[in-house]
């Protein structure tokens, strides 16, 4: 069984991997025997977005806390398209065995897209966490329209038995969405994640090591 988060969001370009990196600033040196690592099993459009080195680079992670396998595709869509169109079907099989042969470690997982995106003809992210058995942390918008799109996310996932642990809102702090969510949705939300201008290792950093899980609610599945 893994230990470790798999981090959704509610859309793509919401901040995951940001959330991410600020995970490995927030996280590492908790059980430094254990060490936190960042996978990212599917990437597509790979010409333009490698996750990955994002990743390495706002995290500040080292080659060995990154595992860098996984399913690569050039076009920037969907999962199940970007494979058709490169002439393949990705199956799940492989990349559990991928990650699950890696020495004992906690785990970042990066989705691709949103909990309901699918995968291959009959498969879905969703899927794709149901294998891995982690627990779920959510990415949403901090702005008007994430209350829906939170609360559908939360939904979509409990109906298929995932526990949703978290969520991070990205964007101009919303205390009253803030409080919705966590009302109507049950779940906590753990950090607000402001718009850094410019994007740096040194500011995602800061804001992850004093405002990313003040409260420690992670560390269960990443201490
Ligand atoms: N807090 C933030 N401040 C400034 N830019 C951000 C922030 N969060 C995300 N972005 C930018 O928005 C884009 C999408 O973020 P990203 O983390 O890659 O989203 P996802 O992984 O969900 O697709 C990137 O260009 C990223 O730099
Ligand atoms: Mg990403």
């Amino acid at each position: 069984l893994l230990r470790g988060l798999f981090v959704t969001g509610t859309d793509t370009g919401v901040g995951k991997t940001l959330v991410s990196a600020g995970l490995m600033h927030r996280y590492r040196l908790r059980c430094p025997l254990q060490p936190l690592r960042y996978w990212k099993p599917i990437q597509t459009g790979t010409e333009e977005d490698d996750d990955t080195a994002d990743v390495m680079r706002l995290g500040g992670c080292p080659p060995s806390e990154i595992l860098s396998q996984g399913v690569r595709l050039p076009q920037p869509l969907s999962p199940h398209l970007a494979a058709r169109l490169s002439g393949q079907s990705i199956t799940l099989d492989p990349l559990v065995n991928l990650v699950t042969a890696e020495p004992p470690s906690r785990w970042v997982v990066e989705g691709a897209g949103g909990a309901l995106v699918p995968i291959n003809d009959s498969e879905l992210m969703a899927d794709l966490m149901a294998r891995l058995a982690l627990p779920v942390l959510i990415v949403s918008r901090s702005t008007l329209g994430t209350i829906n799109h939170t609360l559908l996310t939360i939904e979509a996932l409990g109906a298929r038995s995932l526990s949703v642990v978290g969520v991070v809102m990205v964007g101009p702090n919303n205390p009253e969405n803030r409080c919705a969510i966590e009302a109507y949705g049950g779940v906590p939300v753990v950090g607000e994640m402001p718009n850094f201008q410019p994007v740096t290792p040194e500011l995602l950093g800061r804001w992850a090591t004093t405002a990313l899980d003040p409260s420690s609610h992670l560390s269960q599945f990443l201490g």
